[in-house]
């Protein structure tokens, strides 16, 4: 029997959401709704989707609806997961599960009650050159694992989604048409716009939003965190708009002596090659006996480099043989989502393990606010948001 499957939220994300259902198993995006409706008929029309709803209740009451993918901002998580188990309908729901750990608790307890799915739709863990680091791991290539270091560059130089690009390649001494083609995708403002709000987003747009998926590659590559310790500082977007960055995370894993650090540059007159957001990723594992390099997820920084490589005892292996674009991560997500309904197994991430990496995020943002080291086990939560004005904390006075 064919299951259904519906969109909710035509954002910028979900153009990544569609490939997944093509031709495969079974499975069938069948619907979208958006509370604009003109953006849901729009999108349905691009990519072929036969129904479109007029609202969130008419999704759910829909007998022949299986699940929901949530692409909405994150204040609505929480609620909508609800609201979609208790209509019994299998729930993806997109990074960060939730604004605390508080929701996530309701979400995996409604998902129980219903006897539905919930998965956290994260999909770095499903980026192919992530996937084979981790069987070169795993098999023991580079002996006990010692040490993690990620980097992520964000760039705004000719990126369209970042605004001023003339001027900026102008006092950056760039012939914007001679030299650099333009890159990244567009984003619409308002994209943006309930992520500087932190009563919506839970939290900064690098660390908090973007950061979940750096936690959650990082718990599944080296398993679960003892402590963190971090400085997350800010930087101006535009006049009087902070983001939640540069950043420094260290973090301790648990039952080990293995550390890590990630580390968060923004770099606005830096050109970054990509299809999607200008940011681009680069994580290193040192073993007993060799290093494991991903050398790229969102953008392609370097794309003479392959995707993998490995050195050990004096050699260096680089493994192409691989799909790489970030859209590949995202298809994989997909069909983890339809076969864990399929065949009555956990997504990955559940609910469960959504929490946890959810926990590291909100850990790490209190190390920095706090100024001390966090052990995981004994952070439970912070407060319940309370509405806090439009854009919030990053209307922050420049140190
Ligand atoms: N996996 C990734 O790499 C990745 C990348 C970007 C965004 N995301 C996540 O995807 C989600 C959506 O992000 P986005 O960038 O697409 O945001 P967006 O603002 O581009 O899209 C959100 C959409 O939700 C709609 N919406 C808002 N309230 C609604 C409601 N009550 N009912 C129905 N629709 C509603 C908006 O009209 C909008 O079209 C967020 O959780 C975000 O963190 C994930």
């Amino acid at each position: 029997m064919s299951m259904n499957f519906v969109l909710v939220g035509c954002g910028r994300i979900a153009t990544l959401h569609v490939a997944g259902y093509k031709d495969y198993q079974d499975a069938k995006l069948y619907g979208v709704y958006d509370k604009n409706i003109n953006c849901a008929k729009k999108f349905a029309a691009e990519h072929g989707i036969p129904k479109v709803y007029e609202s969130y209740e008419q999704v759910l009451a829909d007998d022949k609806v299986t699940g929901v993918e949530i692409l909405t901002p994150h204040h609505l998580h929480c609620q909508m997961t609800i609201q979609a188990c208790n209509a019994k309908k299998h729930v993806s729901v997109q990074k960060p599960m939730a604004l605390n750990l508080v929701e996530c608790d309701q979400m995996i307890e409604a998902a129980k009650k219903n006897g539905v799915k919930l998965k956290v739709y994260e999909n770095f863990v499903f980026y192919p050159p992530y996937q084979i680091a981790k069987k070169l791991l795993d098999n023991g290539e580079i002996g006990e694992p010692q040490a993690m270091r990620y980097k992520m560059n964000n760039a705004a130089l000719c990126s369209l989604n970042a605004p001023a690009t003339k001027m900026r390649a102008k006092s950056a001494g760039v012939k914007l048409d001679e030299d650099l083609p333009s890159t990244g995708w567009k984003v619409n403002p308002l994209s943006w716009a309930w992520r500087l709000n932190e009563s919506l987003s839970g939290g900064g747009p690098v660390v908090f939003d973007d950061g979940y998926h750096k936690f959650s590659i990082i718990m599944h590559m080296l398993g679960d965190v003892e402590k963190v310790c971090a400085w997350i500082d800010y930087t101006p977007v535009m006049p009087g708009v902070y983001q939640d960055s540069p950043a420094t995370i260290m973090w301790k894993h648990k039952d080990s002596k293995i550390y890590g650090v990630f580390d968060v540059s923004c770099s606005k007159d830096m050109y970054i090659q990509s299809k999607y957001y200008t940011c681009d990723e680069r994580m290193e594992i040192t073993g007993s006996r060799g290093i494991i390099w991903v050398t790229r997820c969102t953008a392609t920084l370097l794309p003479d480099v392959a995707p993998v490589v490995m050195y050990r005892d004096g050699k260096l292996t680089e493994f192409w043989d691989m799909p790489c674009d970030w859209q590949d991560s995202f298809i994989n997500c997909t069909r983890d989502f339809i076969d864990s309904i399929k065949h009555d197994r956990e997504p990955m991430l559940s609910g469960e393990r959504g929490r946890e990496v959810l926990k590291f995020a909100l850990a790490a943002i209190d190390s920095s606010k706090q100024n001390k080291e966090i052990y995981l086990d004994s952070y439970e939560d912070k407060e319940l948001m309370k509405k806090k004005g439009i854009i919030s904390i990053f209307f922050k006075k420049k140190k």
